[in-house]
């Protein structure tokens, strides 16, 4: 066993150091890298797997991490039939098995077990219904008409996923070892994911503080969970695009907060912001953040804008992870393949001029943009949808129109949703996809 004194005081100094930072300044650029260093200060001593106190010495151990060679199987003896698949909606159908892994500040990471979806027995105390002690993730997988199956970029929601953990103060896994076992999960439930273009798998991994206590502090249990469902493409007609409300009513996220994880916290709040949305005419928030209206997501999916530049090339901005920010897994492979294409790696149809540019933009040059005609798409990326482009965007008691194609897209994200999701059903082959043995 590891001694984990030391560096759980270096962490706990170095967040110290930062918190000042956080405190003494309100500007953006202040803001953020403190937020993001204490953040990463903490994320990496190996105290964050979690650690419990000999009795004799006080210092601390390192406690069990999460083990695929201990997982017990209990079969669903009472399977369903998975729904035609013409009859899905999103998130509303699941699968007959779920995988539990229990956590415990003495003891560690228990016993991984794969048993009947099913409800789970909380105590009213339970943290996470008091204090929003929850956090998740959606990742797909996919099956050919081979019947092979595969994920997509799952390293990627196994780190989002821990990064989210340590910042709610919730116990940190070996992303790998929650992989081998989701992959298990899915195998035996490999006959629920529709193999129709456009449908798949969503996968919900989900981490939640479960102390029986009102007490506000770091929880001495916690439950990870992974519940799965079948979907279909998110729209069902084809694309329609949406009109969306330039919010500034309400925030999703400011600097020092929790923009960039993927909380259950981050959600709730939106609804209410949605629904004023809706009341107004707009299917989605477009979120402003600040005086100067930066643009920064779009409804639970992050935003891409396209602009015709003086130069003659074509630009892709999109919001800069600044802390505000989720980084999106779909939002890093649409910036990686433009980039790819840009350095070679040709994706059919996509522009040649193009420039790729992770940076802020503000309403006031969207605006300009939508005047001077050269506002070519705008469009949200996210697990969900994967593309979602938009026609509208209400600002101020007035609409700005967002060119559209016939069938919905624009110029860069027809090329780029066509390539992604054809990697993404394996007709393309990639590094990206993963098979489930
Ligand atoms: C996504 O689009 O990836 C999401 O996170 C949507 C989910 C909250 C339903």
């Amino acid at each position: 066993m590891s001694r984990l004194a030391a560096p759980l005081r270096a962490s706990s100094r170095a967040l110290g150091a930062s918190s000042k930072v956080v405190a003494s300044s309100t500007s953006r650029a202040l803001l953020r890298p403190a937020a993001r260093n204490a953040t990463r200060a903490l994320s990496t001593t190996p105290a964050r797997r979690g650690a419990a106190p000999d009795p004799m010495t006080g210092e601390l151990f390192t406690l069990p991490d999460i083990n695929p060679n201990n997982l017990v199987i209990k079969k669903n003896t009472n399977p369903k039939a998975p729904p035609p698949s013409n009859q899905l909606a999103f998130g509303h159908t699941f699968t007959d098995h779920m995988l539990t892994i229990p956590w415990d500040a003495t003891k560690g990471w228990g016993t991984p077990t794969i048993e009947p979806y099913g409800p789970f027995h909380l105590e009213p105390s339970s943290t996470v219904l008091h204090y929003a002690q929850t956090l998740f993730e959606g990742m797909k997988a996919y099956r050919d008409d081979n019947g092979k199956v595969t994920l997509f970029r799952p390293d990627m929601n196994m780190k989002r996923m821990n990064n989210s953990a340590q910042r709610l103060a919730l116990p940190t896994f070996s992303g790998d070892a929650v992989l081998e076992l989701i992959k298990k999960l899915v195998a035996l439930d490999k006959h629920w994911i529709p193999q129709e273009p456009g449908h798949s798998l969503y996968i919900r991994p989900t981490l939640i503080g479960n102390q029986k206590s009102i007490g506000v502090g770091p929880p001495n249990e916690a439950l990870l969970f992974v519940i799965c469902s079948p979907v279909g493409p998110y729209y069902a007609q084809g694309f329609k695009p949406v009109a969306l409300y330039g919010t500034t009513e309400f925030s999703r996220a400011y600097p020092g907060g929790t923009g960039a994880y993927k909380l259950g916290a981050n959600y709730a709040p939106g609804v209410l912001a949605q629904k004023f949305a809706a009341t107004k005419g707009y299917a989605q928030n477009l979120w402003l953040f600040g005086e100067e209206n930066y643009l920064t997501e779009v409804g639970t999916m992050n935003l891409f804008v396209v602009l015709k530049k003086p130069d003659g090339t074509t630009e892709l901005v999109t919001p800069p992870l600044d802390g505000m920010i989720l980084p999106g897994v779909t939002r890093d492979s649409v910036l990686a393949l433009a980039r790819e294409h840009i350095a070679g790696q040709k994706i059919p149809d996509l522009p040649d001029n193009l420039v790729v540019s992770e940076r802020p933009i503000k309403m006031a040059e969207v605006q300009q943009a939508a005047r001077d005609g050269t506002l070519v798409e705008m469009f949200g990326a996210g697990t969900a949808a994967v593309i979602s482009p938009v026609n509208k965007v209400g600002f101020k008691g007035e609409d700005i129109h967002i060119p559209t194609g016939e069938d919905g897209m624009g110029p860069l994200s027809r090329p780029i949703w066509k390539h992604l999701t054809g990697i993404q059903r394996g007709a393309i082959p990639s590094l990206w996809s993963v098979e489930v043995a």
